[in-house]
């Protein structure tokens, strides 16, 4: 099976085997054909690979493997005073959530509108944009456990969210799939406006009080103009996160770069805007082959038609060694490489 169509950088390579699972129901049956205990696959873990949106990955090979796309529908809630508790299957198109949330009045993901992928994957790298990360009104999740076969919550403690990170990508990554995600939100609206781009927008428009359907509209505005639309340009969003550094290895930094975006976080640490450390290294809007980086944000990588992942995955490791030879700063993907 070809997974062009199911990553948005558009990378055409193929999976030895795939399905798509639409119910808890349909992944107990392809787990007991497949995996345990003697499946076709083995048990080996390794060979199985989850896929949501396909929004945050760059495969660079054939994947030889199981690849299992969720698919899992439907959003209820219920309410209780202004409190909202809304759940979401894990395939529900992320974007259609938000939609859902801002017609009915529910307050608390709209800065999170047109963010590709889908719900299950959203608490995995704690998705975030605009001053708000899903750790923010995350409630807790359902997963099926690949070993057992067994359904497990998880509540808000148990994900040890942080800056694109959770348990999932760390102690428990492969082990478990994301079947419903449960978040909390309420019908007070508690905007947070206060994001530069967003207050600026705002103000360009004459709205001195924002509903979250204003909040929502700026928030897509802003996102078309400075990120390229998968659908005509293969990207994943962020290909590096914004690297965190120490505060003596910043003041040095300043003194070199009084121009350097930073944004000082908890502990005295500093966090550093990649796409600007990548577009002083002349990197902005580069075209290399069928690679390079978009003309309105250098931290995203795109393919311009046919590029391979490992053309890709070279252009990335020339930014990284490139912006750590100007800058001695170390820049981490965000985009999970296969
Ligand atoms: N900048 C540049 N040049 C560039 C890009 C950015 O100088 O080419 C500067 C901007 O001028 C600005 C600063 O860097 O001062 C920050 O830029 P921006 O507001 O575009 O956000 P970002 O830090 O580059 C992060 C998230 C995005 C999220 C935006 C908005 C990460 C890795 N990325 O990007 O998330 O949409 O903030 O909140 O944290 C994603 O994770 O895939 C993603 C798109």
């Amino acid at each position: 099976t070809s997974l062009k169509n199911y990553n948005t950088f558009g990378i055409d390579v193929n999976a030895k085997y795939f399905a798509e699972v639409k119910s808890i129901a349909d992944l107990k049956e392809v787990f007991s054909h497949l995996i345990a205990p003697k499946g076709l696959l083995g048990s080996k873990e390794k060979q199985l690979l989850v896929l949501g949106g396909g929004s945050n990955m760059l495969f660079t090979k054939d994947f030889d493997g199981l690849v299992v796309k969720v698919s899992i529908p439907g959003i209820s809630f219920t309410t209780e005073g202004d409190d909202v508790m809304v759940t979401a299957g894990g395939g529900i198109v992320w974007n259609d959530l938000v939609n859902y949330c801002v017609d009915n009045g529910f307050a608390g993901i709209e800065n999170l509108s047109l963010i590709p992928g889908t719900v299950g994957a959203s608490p995995i790298q704690n998705i975030g944009a605009y001053g708000v990360e899903l750790k923010d009104v995350f409630h807790s999740c359902q997963a099926f456990e690949i070993a057992t076969g067994e359904i497990r919550t998880f509540t808000y403690a148990d994900c040890k969210f942080d800056y694109r990170d959770s348990v999932f990508k760390n102690e428990l990554k492969g082990k478990y799939i994301i079947t419903s995600v449960v978040f909390h939100l309420s019908k007070k609206a508690n905007l947070q406006t206060h994001y530069g781009a967003i207050t600026t927008e705002l103000e360009n428009r004459h709205i001195n009080e924002p509903t979250i359907a204003d909040v929502s509209k700026v928030v897509s505005h802003i996102r078309v103009s400075k990120l390229p639309d998968p659908k005509t340009i293969g990207n994943a969003g962020s290909f590096f996160k914004n690297p965190v550094i120490e505060k003596p290895a910043f003041d040095k930094l300043i003194k070199k770069f009084p121009e350097i975006v930073n944004y000082p976080i908890a502990n005295g640490n500093v966090k550093l805007a990649a796409g600007w450390l990548i577009e002083q290294c002349g990197f902005k809007g580069k075209v290399v082959g069928e690679t390079g980086t978009w003309k309105n944000q250098a931290l995203v990588l795109v393919n311009h038609g046919h590029a391979s992942g490992q053309e890709v995955y070279n252009f990335s490791e020339q930014i990284i060694k490139t912006v750590y030879t100007k800058f001695n700063v170390q820049l981490e993907r965000e985009v999970n490489i296969l």
